[in-house]
């Protein structure tokens, strides 16, 4: 029988319509909350965001720019560690101006999101926020614990690995329309 990739699916943590109801309640908070803002600036972090970004667009009924960011965020071992590695960058003129959301698939040791912020701060920055659809707050680094806060979360996760609507294994499961916990045997083996 043709290898099937749903098999490789132990539950579905999130489904399509759970995913839908938070998107939409975060593009109608964001809306809300950059009412006032004369220059919003939605960052995506690819790849993972692609799918969780281009959702939410469509629910943000303020003046809006998009802006893509690469990154990883690299060290020893598997938790991710190290210097920010910029792969794509935005580059903008304005950037003083700019209200941005950082917009992330999820938030595992908090690493890349701290730096991340950090460097768009350092940029100069009006003001930066991060939204991720994701958080597994069991796994944040110690280090990390206090000092960074998530601004819009959708949904908040046990320490599973997860893939679908975005966030993938060595590169599969992106194009999943649910999020699902991958099966141990899928990466242990
Ligand atoms: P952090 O720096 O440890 O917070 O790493 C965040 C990045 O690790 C995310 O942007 C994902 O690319 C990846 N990641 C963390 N947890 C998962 C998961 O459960 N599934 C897929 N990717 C994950
Ligand atoms: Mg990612």
């Amino acid at each position: 029988m043709a290898y099937k990739m749903e098999n490789d699916i132990g539950k579905v943590l999130l489904s399509e319509e759970q995913i839908a109801d938070i998107v939409k309640r975060i593009g109608e908070q964001i809306s809300e909350d950059y009412s006032d803002s004369e220059h919003l600036v939605l960052l995506c972090v690819l790849k993972g965001s692609a799918p969780f970004f281009g959702d939410l667009v469509k629910h943000i009924s303020v003046p809006c720019e998009f802006e893509f960011m690469r990154v990883s965020s690299y060290g020893s071992g598997s938790v991710s560690s190290g210097e920010l590695k910029i792969i794509l960058d935005m580059n903008r003129d304005d950037i003083a101006e700019c209200d941005v959301v950082i917009v992330e698939d999820i938030i595992d040791s908090g690493n890349t999101l701290f730096k991340l912020k950090k460097y768009i701060q350092d940029k100069g920055a009006k003001s930066v926020k991060i939204c991720t659809l994701l958080d597994k707050p069991d796994r944040r680094a110690e280090h990390i614990k206090d000092i960074l806060e998530t601004d819009y979360t959708g949904a908040i996760i046990p320490d599973e690995f997860v893939v679908g609507y975005g966030l993938d294994y060595n590169e599969k499961y992106r194009n999943f329309p649910y999020v699902g916990i991958l099966k141990r045997e899928v990466y242990e083996k």
